[in-house]
C-alpha cells in the first residue's frame, strides 16, 4: 500500500486527483491534509468520503506540529502537494497569504519529508513559472524561470526551493508544471466556471484587455493521469511540462461557452485589463510524452461539453457558492474595472 499525504485535496484539480485515485487503485491510502480555504470544499469527495483507503485531516501546511505528526501517524512515504492559493487576481488584490501558503507552507512540508526520508516528494506547480510567450515558441522544461505576478512568483519560489533539497539533501523531488485546467468542481472565479455561470444566469461576461490573450487548456483528468504517472515512473530530480497543445484565445472560449448553451455575445463585456496580464502561455509536453508515455486522452470538444452540462446538471454545487462570500470577492474585483 503506498502511503500519500496529499494536500489541497478538497479543491479542484486535488479532489479531482482523489475521486479518480480512489475509483481506480486499490493500492494507494490517501490523507488529504486541506485547510479548506474559500477554494477548499469537501463536496467535491462525497464519492470518496467513505473509501477505507482515505482520511481527510482539516489544517494548513503551515501548521508544523500537525504536519509532523501527519506524517508518523500515518507512516507518509510519498506527498503531492496541491495546496496552494491559486488565483492570480486574488494574488493581485493581496500578496501575503501566497507567499505564506505557497512558499513557507512547501517549506513546512519538504521539512517534514525530510525528517521523514520519505521516497517521493511531488511538487504542483503552473506554467506560469515561466512568464509569458511572445505569437510563437513553447515552454519547455529548459525554458528559464521568469515569473510575472505574485502568484507565479511564489510558485517560482517554491520549485527553486523544492530543487534545491534535491540538490542539497538528495531528496527525492519532482515537479510538474501543467497549463491552464478546465473540468468538474472547479471555482468560479476562473474565466472557464465563471463564463458558464454567467451565460446561465445571463450575466455580462467580464473579458479583460483585448480578449487576446492565449491559454493552452487540458481535461483535469489528463492532467490528474499525468501526475500519477510522474509520482510512480517519474526520475527524481526532474521537471515534467504537462499540457494537451490546446491553445485559445480567451474570446475564442467565452464565445463557444455562449454558443453551446444558446446565448447572445451581447453579454459579451470587454473590461480593464489584469494588470501585468501573461500573454501566452504554450507548452511544449514532449519530454513527459516521450519518457514516460503519457498522451492527453480526451479532446477539448467533447470534455468542454461535459464540463458545461456538468454545470448545468450541478447548479446547487455552484449556487451555493456564488450566495456566500464570493459575492463580496466578484465586487472588488469587477464593480471597478469597467
Ligand atoms: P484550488 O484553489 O481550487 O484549490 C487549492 C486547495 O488548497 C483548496 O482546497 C484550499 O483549501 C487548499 N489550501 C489553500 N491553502 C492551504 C493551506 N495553507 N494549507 C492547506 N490547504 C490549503 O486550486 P487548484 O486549481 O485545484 O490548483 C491546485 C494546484 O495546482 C495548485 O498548486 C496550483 O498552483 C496548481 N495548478 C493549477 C492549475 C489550474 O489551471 N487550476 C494549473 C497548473 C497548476
Ligand atoms: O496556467 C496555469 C494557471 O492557470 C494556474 O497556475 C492557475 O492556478 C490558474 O488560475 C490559471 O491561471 P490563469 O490566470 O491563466 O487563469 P484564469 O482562469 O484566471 O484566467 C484565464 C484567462 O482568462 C486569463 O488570460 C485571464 C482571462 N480572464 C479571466 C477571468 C477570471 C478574463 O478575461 N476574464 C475573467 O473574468
Amino acid at each position: 500500500m503506498k502511503k500519500i499525504l496529499v494536500t489541497g485535496g478538497a479543491g479542484f484539480i486535488g479532489s479531482n486527483f482523489i475521486n479518480h485515485i480512489l475509483k481506480n487503485r486499490d493500492d494507494y491510502f490517501i490523507v488529504n491534509l486541506d485547510k479548506l480555504t474559500y477554494a477548499g470544499n469537501l463536496e467535491n469527495l462525497k464519492e470518496s468520503e467513505n473509501n477505507p483507503n482515505y482520511v481527510f485531516v482539516k489544517g494548513d501546511i503551515q501548521n508544523n506540529e500537525l504536519v509532523n505528526y501527519i506524517f508518523e501517524k500515518y507512516q507518509i512515504k510519498y506527498v503531492i502537494n496541491f495546496a496552494a492559493e491559486s488565483h492570480v487576481d486574488r494574488s493581485i488584490l493581496g500578496a501575503e497569504v501566497f507567499y505564506r501558503t505557497n512558499v513557507i507552507g512547501t517549506n513546512v512540508l519538504l521539512e517534514a519529508a525530510k525528517r521523514f526520508e520519505v521516497e517521493r516528494f511531488l511538487q504542483i506547480s503552473t506554467d506560469e513559472v515561466y512568464g509569458s510567450l511572445g505569437p510563437t515558441g513553447l515552454f519547455t522544461e529548459s525554458t528559464p524561470i521568469s515569473p510575472n505576478s505574485p502568484y507565479s512568483s511564489s510558485k517560482a519560489a517554491a520549485d527553486l526551493m523544492v530543487q534545491a533539497y534535491h540538490h542539497t539533501y538528495g531528496m527525492p523531488t519532482l515537479i510538474t508544471r501543467c497549463s491552464n485546467n478546465y473540468g468538474p468542481y472547479q471555482f468560479p472565479e476562473k474565466l472557464i466556471p465563471l463564463m458558464i455561470i454567467n451565460s446561465i444566469n445571463n450575466k455580462k461576461l467580464p473579458v479583460y484587455g483585448d480578449g487576446l490573450n492565449v491559454r493552452d487548456w487540458i481535461y483535469v483528468i489528463d492532467h490528474n493521469r499525468a501526475v500519477e504517472l510522474v509520482l510512480e515512473k517519474g526520475k527524481i530530480g526532474e521537471v515534467y511540462n504537462i499540457g494537451a497543445s490546446n491553445e485559445m484565445k480567451n474570446i475564442e472560449i467565452v464565445k463557444l461557452i455562449l454558443k453551446h448553451l444558446n446565448k447572445s455575445e451581447d453579454l459579451i463585456e470587454y473590461v480593464k485589463d489584469r494588470p501585468g496580464h501573461d500573454r501566452r502561455y504554450a507548452i511544449d509536453s514532449s519530454k513527459i510524452q516521450n519518457e514516460l508515455g503519457w498522451k492527453p486522452q480526451f479532446s477539448f470538444e467533447s470534455a468542454i461539453q461535459y464540463t458545461i452540462d456538468w454545470y448545468l446538471n450541478n447548479r446547487q454545487w455552484w449556487e451555493r457558492i456564488i450566495s456566500g462570500d464570493y459575492i463580496k470577492y466578484y465586487n472588488e474585483q469587477y464593480l471597478n474595472r469597467k
